[in-house]
């Protein structure tokens, strides 16, 4: 199968102590799925999980969604410096290959928003052929991480030969540098 054939496949991971705790909603898992569901113009699904900060469970998590075919992993929470804060040294643990340039575009966009935007170590990476990107807790920070990075997760997608997604150009516009044949 084409990757222009295979239906987009997105894994949503949230990490935090409380929401899987059930002490609060997770607000930041579905404030990711409305904006896939905003953006994404191609037909997509999505796989969902709430785990604590734990270093094997989020590696576990992370592998298992991309052993299901995940295109695109998003994780949100667990990025800052707090104690219990482990999810990019996760990432960096499950991925052959590390992005940086996510989190630097991320932290930077978000210092428009808030001073504290520097305190998450948020990366991306790749594992097999898949992309994962860490956001951070903040239900707010989701829209604000996500929109100046999305232009650049189609192409990147495929690059690594994951599936191929075309988003409404009327909320972003994806670049692809060179057009697919
Ligand atoms: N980025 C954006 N865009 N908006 C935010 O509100 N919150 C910051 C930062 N990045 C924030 C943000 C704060 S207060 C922290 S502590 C770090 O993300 C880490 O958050 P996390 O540990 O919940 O992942």
């Amino acid at each position: 199968m084409s990757n222009t054939e295979k239906k987009a496949k997105i894994g949503i991971l949230t990490i935090s102590d409380r929401a899987s705790a059930g002490v609060y909603e997770d607000k930041s898992g579905a404030a990711i799925k409305e904006c896939l569901e905003l953006w994404i113009k191609t037909p997509f699904e999505c796989d969902y999980k709430v785990i604590p900060d734990e270093f094997e469970l989020i590696c576990e998590a992370l592998r298992s969604f991309c052993d299901d075919g995940c295109d695109l992993v998003l994780s949100t929470g667990g990025t800052g410096p707090a104690l219990r804060d482990i999810t990019p040294e996760a990432t960096l643990a499950v991925c052959q290959k590390e992005l940086p340039g996510f989190g630097e575009l991320m932290r930077m966009t978000s210092l428009k928003y808030v001073p504290t935007a520097i305190l998450s170590r948020q990366t991306a990476g790749i594992l097999d052929s898949s992309l994962i990107i860490n956001l951070p807790g903040q239900p707010k920070a989701i829209k604000e991480c996500l929109e100046p990075i999305f232009p650049a997760i189609p192409y990147c997608l495929d690059l690594i030969g994951a599936a191929y997604i075309e988003t409404d150009e009327n909320y972003i516009k994806a670049f692809r540098p060179k057009a697919k044949k």
